[in-house]
């Protein structure tokens, strides 16, 4: 029996890495599922290899209007909106000193305000259709505790934490769960990037950075977008029907909280 059989999904950013990987999985388990996604070429790309029950959408989660007519691009598709991932984000990298004001703007107006504003739209929908929703937001286990060169994007993924316990508490009334998931280290290209950045800035050779974060981990290795997905579809069930305003960590045993 698939456990998403006949849902409408929306994931942000699932033109590739995490949230493509969440998008395969709800397919997977009988989803049709919307790859919203900046990138429309990638999104599409990806919609097309993931069958006909993935559909690509443009989708910027900074604006308004955006977040809007991708709503309404759902709706036009499969009539409602039972489950949303806020997962699309930006990561960057800064000593506190040098960190600018153009990248603490960016990184809050995408993991921030982009997961406020896109859960705002999806609980708004989903009130109307008055069966409840799933709504599962990416924080981190950055959100857990500061970095010392990771100021910005800590701290939006705090807040992402908290915006899931207040949207949780607020939802839940009208059968509406929203949890989050805090992975740890995923290998994929985002942590390419980040292992470039941290070269820069603490002077090492390009991979040594994600070899030390793998081997750190108890699981004994870093992540991969495969080991998120069972959560996701537990958060999307309604084997999560009791669960309220959470942040899971599935890191590994990075974190314990
Ligand atoms: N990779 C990790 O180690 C890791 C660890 C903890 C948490 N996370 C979180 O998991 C989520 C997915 O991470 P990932 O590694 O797959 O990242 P990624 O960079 O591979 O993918 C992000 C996607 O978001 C899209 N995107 C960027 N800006 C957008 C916008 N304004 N509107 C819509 N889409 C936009 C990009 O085009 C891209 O497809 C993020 O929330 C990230 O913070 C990742």
């Amino acid at each position: 029996m698939k456990r998403l059989e006949g849902k409408s999904a929306l994931v942000t950013g699932s033109a590739r890495g995490i949230g493509r990987s969440f998008a395969q999985a709800y397919v997977n388990e009988g989803a049709r599922v919307a790859i919203a996604d900046i990138n429309l070429e990638c999104a599409r790309a990806t919609a097309e290899e993931l069958g006909s029950n993935a559909y690509a959408v443009e989708m910027d989660v900074t604006d308004q209007v955006s977040i809007e007519d991708a709503m309404a691009a759902v709706i036009a598709q499969t009539g409602k909106l039972d489950i949303l991932i806020n997962n699309a984000a930006l990561f960057d990298l800064a000593p506190i000193v040098d960190i600018t004001r153009d990248s603490f703007e960016r990184l809050f107006s995408i993991n921030v305000a982009g997961t406020l504003f896109t859960l705002q739209a999806a609980a708004r929908q989903m009130i109307r259709q008055g069966h409840g929703g799933k709504i599962i937001n990416m924080a981190s286990q950055a959100g857990r505790r500061g970095e010392a060169l990771v100021g910005v994007y800590c701290a939006t993924k705090a807040a992402v934490i908290s915006l899931t316990q207040s949207a949780g508490l607020d939802l839940i009334k009208h059968g509406i769960n929203v949890n989050a998931i805090a992975p740890g280290v995923v290998d994929g290209e985002h942590w390419d990037g980040v292992d470039a950045m941290f070269a820069q800035y603490e002077n090492r050779p390009l991979g040594e950075k994600k070899r030390l974060v793998g081997q750190e981990v108890p699981f004994g290795r870093m992540g991969t977008a495969d080991d998120l997905t069972g959560m996701a579809i537990f958060l999307a069930s309604s084997e999560s029907d009791y669960v309220v305003a959470q942040t899971y960590n599935v890191d590994g045993g990075n974190w314990m909280s």
